[in-house]
């Protein structure tokens, strides 16, 4: 029997036919003023997604390159940083930290749930010389939402703190606007929200971040943030560019823009609340404490291993993803982020009850799905 296979992963993400048509054009050179006028469009663009007249700087990498140049290029060695470390990405700040040298201050947080103000209060208050608090908006190995706002209160309140927000899974997802937030270092990553395949990274820094751009002591070469920001001011980069990924950014760019950021978010809000409410219908239990409108962790079913039910899922025609380190086998990850709508919703609730039937649960058709059209329809 003919069965498609749908992509409901947090990453990668399915693409428009906009941005497959500009990924399958004849590669340009990039030092060229056609290059450089579209580079200068997405860069643009960029500002607009980010409500900022300040450069978005582009690193041809995945999401963690540009998560390591906010480290080596806005930081000092020893420096005292603290991270929220409430999952597998929040870790990856920390090691990220302690690779380069900075005096870490690991705020662990039970995985499924996010920081508590009083503890961040507490700590600051210990630690008045903190040079930074790293964080994920959206946690994706617990599908997250971690509130940035306080914490870009708490920064400022700091004599000298850069709050660095890994944005990997939350911008196109929320309005992430930095300036508005008090977000000195943004980055994001292609394969997500932005709806491309993976090997773009984008980096966003604020004046009082650049401040420090002279000061950081750690070695770098390819991730040097200085020398980025000087070439692509002028419309070129400093080593090869992901062309073709930057080509289908403005196409990317383009339909994010098109739709409005107040209406993407809202769709998000919307299709994040249709899933939730839907596995929870059926009797399941969501992972998070702090959903994040990017893709929903729910726990598998007593007895019946999720890794078991993911299999069935891809039998039935949809690829979501499992739970990372000791999550494995408990959780499976549904994603809503990017180019989906409405009624990728209902046809993967639809999908999770013929699974979870085939795997022995004692499911009742429909019930899922009713519940989702009933939060859809309330909604369109
Ligand atoms: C929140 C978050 N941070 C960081 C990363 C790492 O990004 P990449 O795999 O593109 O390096 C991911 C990828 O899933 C992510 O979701």
């Amino acid at each position: 029997m003919l069965i498609k296979e749908r992509l409901f992963t947090p990453g990668p993400v399915p693409l428009p036919p906009q941005v497959i048509k500009a990924l399958g054009q004849q590669i340009i050179h990039h030092r060229t003023p056609e290059f450089t006028q579209i580079f200068n469009d997405v860069r643009q663009k960029l500002q607009k997604l980010l409500k900022t007249e300040r450069d978005v700087i582009m690193f041809a990498s995945s999401g963690t390159g540009a998560m390591e140049a906010s480290v080596l290029n806005f930081f000092k060695k020893k420096d005292k940083v603290l991270v929220i470390n409430a999952g597998k990405f929040g870790q990856r700040w920390k090691e990220l930290g302690t690779t380069f040298e900075l005096n870490v201050i690991d705020y662990q947080i039970e995985w499924g749930k996010t920081y508590s103000k009083e503890k961040i209060e507490e700590i600051v208050k210990e630690n008045p010389d903190i040079k930074g608090i790293f964080v994920q908006q959206s946690e994706t190995s617990t599908t997250t939402y971690h509130d940035v706002k306080f914490l870009g209160e708490i920064s400022k309140k700091l004599d000298d703190c850069l709050l660095v927000v890994d944005g990997i899974t939350s911008v196109g997802v929320y309005e992430v606007y930095p300036e508005e937030i008090g977000i000195d270092v943004l980055v994001t990553g292609s394969q997500k929200a932005l709806m491309l395949p993976p090997g773009l990274a984008v980096l966003y820094f604020s004046e009082k971040a650049e401040k420090r751009l002279s000061t950081s002591d750690i070695p770098k070469y390819y991730f040097d943030v200085a020398k980025e920001a000087k070439k692509q001011e002028n419309g070129q980069t400093a080593y090869t560019p992901a062309i073709n990924l930057i080509i289908a950014l403005n196409e990317s760019l383009n339909l994010i823009l098109d739709e409005g950021l107040p209406q993407l978010a809202k769709r998000h809000e919307i299709m994040a609340e249709a899933t939730r409410e839907a596995v929870k219908e059926i009797g399941l239990k969501l992972l998070s404490e702090s959903p994040a409108n990017s893709a929903t962790g729910v726990y598998a079913p007593e007895g019946i291993n999720a890794d078991d039910l993911r299999k069935q899922l891809l039998k039935i025609g949809f690829r979501v993803a499992g739970g990372q380190d000791h999550l494995k086998g408990k959780i499976f990850r549904i994603a809503h982020m990017g180019y989906f709508d409405f009624n990728d919703v209902i046809q993967v609730i639809a999908g999770l009850e013929l699974a979870l039937a085939k795997v022995g649960y004692p499911v009742e058709l429909g019930k899922g799905v009713k519940k989702a059209q009933e939060i859809i329809l309330k909604n369109i």
